[in-house]
């Protein structure tokens, strides 16, 4: 497996769309606008792939100089659970502390908090709906 940083528009960030548009939104009976998308031209966009196959991904998009928010995290269906999703986090850990930042914080969706809580992540206040489905304000300081 190998973890790249992608750039907007190109053809590796349509195969991104796609991948989150099956696991994060499809499911929800929702999709994307070109508005939302034009809008992460200044993110850190970033997947996990085999050969050319995209098996995750998740961004970085910067909230204040100190603290960084993670967002779009998603990895295949079929290859839930074998480790994809933690090797995602690890590398954009790292690429926060390199840039700088000393917190991530991110709106996590209540299926995957105890994922993040494995990552070392601490649930802050109470549940809110986002996309029409409960979520969470999790973050970590670097
Ligand atoms: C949540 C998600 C990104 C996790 O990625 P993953 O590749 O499946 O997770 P990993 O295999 O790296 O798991 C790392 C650890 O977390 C645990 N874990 C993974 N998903 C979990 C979950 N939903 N609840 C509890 N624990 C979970 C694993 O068992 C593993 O534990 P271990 O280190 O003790 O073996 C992935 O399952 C996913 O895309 N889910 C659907 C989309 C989604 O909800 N995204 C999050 C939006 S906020």
């Amino acid at each position: 497996m190998a973890l790249k940083i992608l750039d907007h528009g190109t053809p590796e960030y349509q195969q991104m769309i796609k991948l989150r548009d099956d696991i994060l939104r499809k499911p929800l009976g929702l999709s994307f606008d070109k508005e939302e998308l034009d809008n992460e031209k200044d993110n850190l966009l970033m997947a996990a792939y085999e050969d050319d196959v995209m098996l995750g991904c998740c961004m970085l998009v910067e909230e204040n100089p100190q603290t960084v928010r993670l967002r779009q995290m998603a990895v295949l269906n079929d290859l839930q659970g074998k480790g994809i999703g933690k090797a995602l986090m690890n590398f954009a850990e790292n690429l926060a502390r390199d840039r700088g930042y000393q917190k991530i914080s991110m709106h996590a969706r209540q299926n995957a908090i105890g994922f993040y809580e494995k990552m070392g992540y601490k649930k802050v206040g109470s549940e809110f709906k986002e996309l029409t489905i409960p979520h969470y304000i999790m973050e970590k300081k670097l």
